[in-house]
């Protein structure tokens, strides 16, 4: 199969990037895959389900990113230089969240409000990555209430960030409204690293339009991958019913999360089944 480039990147999300997600993603060609937003405090005290999350098997040729979240700047640092996230060739933090639950912990999107404390954090981590030589990475939105996106990318820049991953939208709009790639151009034109687009993008159409006015060097793909792993590829292919059922089948041995997350991916996948297969038998968790 022909592979796009630039790159395309499965978005972390919580509660779906588990273990076996991300597997699945690069049976079906994924180039690059991130864990989900996981607790740096959590791994620092050494939480068995929060050190679970970090589990990889690697690829050749496949770009591993762990995202870190967290209220502790120093916690960040003592985990990457724990050796915990040994396996990951990129360390990314998360300054996009925008739920109540991470926001008022003043992580997530919160830090796009405070640009003296994400300067720090991306500093501290910037030094802790070179000792790991491990790349660091800011996924961030445009802003949480306005547009601030182009002076908050280029401190990132400044303060260590070696790539942007930016949603095009504000915190405030959650998943509301449809991305601005307009605002994703900007951030492009103003910094020298890589910029990878992100929002709203499903299909060939969607990923060409991204580009075509982000000029970004990538997107990144989050909702529409959910039980529908095989659109990594954006080619709009849909595989035969065996091969989902297979996907199905390797996401079921390979879950080593909460069986919550699991009923979530197979509805998801049933969803195409019925959409794409509508005579075939539905297969049973
Ligand atoms: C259920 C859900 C969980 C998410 N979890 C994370 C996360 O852990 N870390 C993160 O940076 N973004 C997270 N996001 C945001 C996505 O990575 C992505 O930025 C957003 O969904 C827009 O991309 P899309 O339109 O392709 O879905 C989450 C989004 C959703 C819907």
């Amino acid at each position: 199969m022909q592979t796009l480039s630039p790159v395309i990147i499965a978005a972390p999300l919580a509660g779906w990037s588990d273990y076996g997600m991300r597997s699945v993603l690069v049976a079906c060609g994924a180039r690059e895959v991130w864990t989900e937003m996981i607790n740096a405090t959590a791994l620092v005290r050494g939480n068995a389900k929060t050190i679970a999350m970090l589990k990889t098997d690697r690829v050749a040729g496949v770009r591993y990113v762990v995202q870190l979240f967290g209220r502790e700047p120093a916690d960040f640092v003592t985990v990457i230089e724990s050796g915990l996230l040994k396996d990951y060739d990129e360390v990314n933090l998360n300054m996009g969240c925008p739920a109540p639950k991470i926001i008022k912990n003043h992580c997530g999107c919160q830090l796009m409000q405070h640009l003296d404390d994400a300067r720090h954090l991306i500093e501290l981590c910037a030094a802790a990555v070179k000792k790991t030589h491990q790349a660091l990475s800011v996924k961030m939105r445009l802003g949480w209430d306005k547009d601030i996106a182009v002076k908050f990318a280029q401190m990132c820049v400044k303060a260590g960030a070696e790539r942007l991953i930016v949603h095009g939208r504000l915190g405030v709009d959650g998943y509301r409204g449809v991305a601005d790639y307009d605002g994703i151009a900007r951030v492009k034109a103003a910094v020298k690293v890589p910029v990878i687009a992100n929002g709203d993008v499903r299909d060939r159409a969607s990923y060409e339009n991204c580009l075509v006015v982000t000029h970004a060097d990538g997107v990144m793909v989050g909702r529409a991958l959910c039980g529908a792993p095989w659109k990594i590829n954006l080619d709009d292919q849909v595989p035969s019913y065996a091969r989902i059922v297979e996907l199905m089948q390797m996401q079921k041995r390979l879950h080593n999360g909460n069986p919550s997350d699991l009923i979530k991916h197979w509805l998801c996948y049933q969803k195409q089944i019925k959409k794409y297969y509508p005579e075939q038998p539905l297969p049973v968790l």
